[in-house]
C-alpha cells in the first residue's frame, strides 16, 4: 500500500486533494463523485454474497418493505443471519435488502478498497457493508451515527438526502425510520460512484432494479461506550499492580455513628480520590485507548497458517537481501501512539528501528525487504532476531503472514477460511 500524498487530487475524492476532502466535507457536507472508481466491477456476485450469509460468523440482516400491508409495523420487517438461501425471497419479489456487515474480514477485495481511504485514521475505520437489493429495495430514510462512503457497485441507486433537523423516528417499526423526511437533493448512483455523507445527514436509497451498493463505515465514537470501556479496562489492570497501588480503604479513627445507613464522607472521598487517580493516570488512558480501539469485534476470527520453520533462517534470508513479505492479516487492527504499539487488543512498547518498522506496518500494513534493509547493519541489529520472534508469534496467531521467497503459500492459504 504506497503513502498517498496529501496535496495530489484523488479520482477517489472527484479531483479533490485528501487535505481538501477533510477541511470542507468531512463531517460537514455530502459530496457526490461520479467514477471515483473507473470501471468499477462488484467484487463478488449476488451468490457468493448469499453464501457469505449463511456463515455463523458473519453478521447478515435482511430488510423486506411491503407497500401493501398498513403504514407501520406491518410495511418493514426486518430479520439477522445467518440465512440459508431459501431464507430469502424470492428474487422475483420486490423491494428486499440483504445488508452483509464485515465483508473486508473475509474478502481481499473489500480489504483493499478500504485502503483506498487511508487518508483517514484507521482508528476511525468501521468496516465495508455491502448491501443487495432488489428492485425498489432500500431500508428506507433514516441517518446513520457514522461518516459514510456509499459506493455503487452494481445496477442503479436512487440516493435522497436531506439535512432534516427532525429526528423523529416512525413508532412500532423494527428499523430506525424517519418519520418526516424530506430530502433536498436527488442523484441516481451508477457503478463506481459514490456518495459520502457526514454523520446525521438523514438519506434514503432507492434501488432501481437490482443492484449491490458497498457502505465503507467510519464508526465516530460515542462518549459513553468509549467511557464505559475505558474505564473497565483500567481497572482491569488494578490487580497486577503493586499493594500500595490498591490500597484497602482504612477507617481507624472513625468515631461511633448515630446514622448508620449514612455512606460515610471519608468512604466517599477515598473511592473519589481513587477514581481520580485512575483517571489522571495519562499512561495508562492512553494504553486502554490503543488497546480498546484495536480490539477484534465479537466475531471476528483469525486463520493461524504456517509460520517460517525458524526464527534464525528469517533472519540470515533478511541478511542476505532474499525478497520477503510481512502482511497484516485484513482481521487485524493495527494502531500506534506516541509510546506504544497496539494488535488485535494487545499492547506493547517499542523503540529504536523495532518501533519505526512496527509503526510502518501499521501505516501500510505490510513490510518489504526493503524496509529492513536500512537496519541489517545498525549496530543493534542483533535485536533484529527479537523483532521476528515478535513477527513469527503473530504469523503463529494468524495476525500477520510472513512470506520470504520460498514460502509463498503461506500467503495463499492466509485469511481464507
Ligand atoms: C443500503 O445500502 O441499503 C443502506 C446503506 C445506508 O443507508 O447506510
Ligand atoms: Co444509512
Amino acid at each position: 500500500m504506497k503513502k498517498q500524498s496529501m496535496d495530489s487530487p484523488l479520482v477517489l475524492l472527484g479531483g479533490l486533494t485528501a487535505k481538501a476532502f477533510m477541511t470542507m466535507h468531512w463531517q460537514k457536507k455530502p459530496l457526490l463523485v461520479r467514477n471515483a472508481f473507473k470501471d468499477f466491477k462488484p467484487i463478488m456476485n449476488r451468490q457468493s454474497l448469499f453464501d457469505l450469509a449463511k456463515s455463523e460468523d458473519v453478521e447478515s440482516r435482511l430488510v423486506v418493505h411491503s407497500n401493501d400491508a398498513p403504514k407501520g409495523t406491518g410495511q418493514w420487517s426486518l430479520a439477522h443471519g445467518p440465512f440459508r438461501t431459501k431464507d430469502l425471497p424470492k428474487l422475483s419479489q420486490k423491494a428486499w435488502t440483504l445488508l452483509v456487515q464485515g465483508v473486508n474480514l473475509h474478502n481481499d477485495q473489500a480489504a483493499e478498497i478500504l485502503n483506498q481511504f487511508n487518508f483517514i485514521a484507521r482508528a476511525r475505520l468501521d468496516d465495508l457493508m455491502i448491501s443487495y437489493a432488489t428492485d425498489q429495495g432500500g431500508v428506507g430514510p433514516h441517518f446513520d451515527r457514522y461518516d459514510v462512503f456509499l459506493l455503487q457497485a452494481q445496477g442503479v441507486r436512487r440516493w435522497r438526502i436531506g439535512k432534516n433537523k427532525n429526528h423523529q423516528l416512525e413508532p412500532n417499526v423494527p428499523l430506525k425510520i424517519l418519520s418526516n423526511f424530506t430530502h433536498t437533493h436527488e442523484f441516481l448512483l451508477h457503478p463506481g460512484d459514490m456518495l459520502y455523507l457526514p454523520p446525521q445527514y438523514a438519506h434514503e436509497g432507492v434501488a432501481m432494479g437490482e443492484c449491490q451498493t458497498y457502505s465503507i463505515g467510519f464508526k465516530a465514537p460515542q462518549a459513553q461506550e468509549l467511557t464505559q470501556e475505558l474505564f473497565s479496562l483500567m481497572s482491569e489492570t488494578l490487580g497486577e499492580q503493586p499493594w500500595s497501588a490498591n490500597p484497602l480503604y482504612q477507617d481507624a479513627n472513625q468515631a461511633p455513628t448515630q446514622s448508620p445507613g449514612e455512606i460515610p464522607l471519608s468512604l466517599q472521598f477515598f473511592a473519589h480520590q481513587q477514581f481520580l487517580k485512575k483517571a489522571c493516570d495519562s499512561e495508562l488512558f492512553h494504553e486502554a485507548l490503543g488497546v480498546h480501539l484495536s480490539e477484534p469485534k465479537a466475531h471476528v476470527y483469525f486463520n493461524p497458517v504456517e509460520a517460517p520453520k525458524s526464527v534464525q533462517a528469517m533472519l540470515s534470508r533478511l541478511k542476505k537481501g532474499a525478497p520477503c513479505v510481512v502482511r497484516l492479516a485484513r482481521q487485524s487492527q493495527m494502531l500506534f501512539d506516541e509510546k506504544r504499539i497496539y494488535i488485535n487488543g494487545e499492547s506493547l512498547k517499542a523503540s529504536g528501528f523495532e518501533r519505526t518498522l512496527l509503526r510502518k506496518l501499521a501505516n501500510q500494513r505490510v513490510l518489504q525487504s526493503e524496509d529492513f534493509e536500512p537496519f541489517m547493519n545498525d549496530p543493534l541489529a542483533s535485536r533484529m532476531k527479537g523483532l521476528l520472534e515478535l513477527l513469527h508469534e503473530w504469523a503463529e496467531q494468524g495476525w500477520v503472514l510472513i512470506d520470504f521467497s520460498n514460502m509463498n503459500e503461506n500467503l495463499d492459504k492466509a485469511g481464507k477460511p
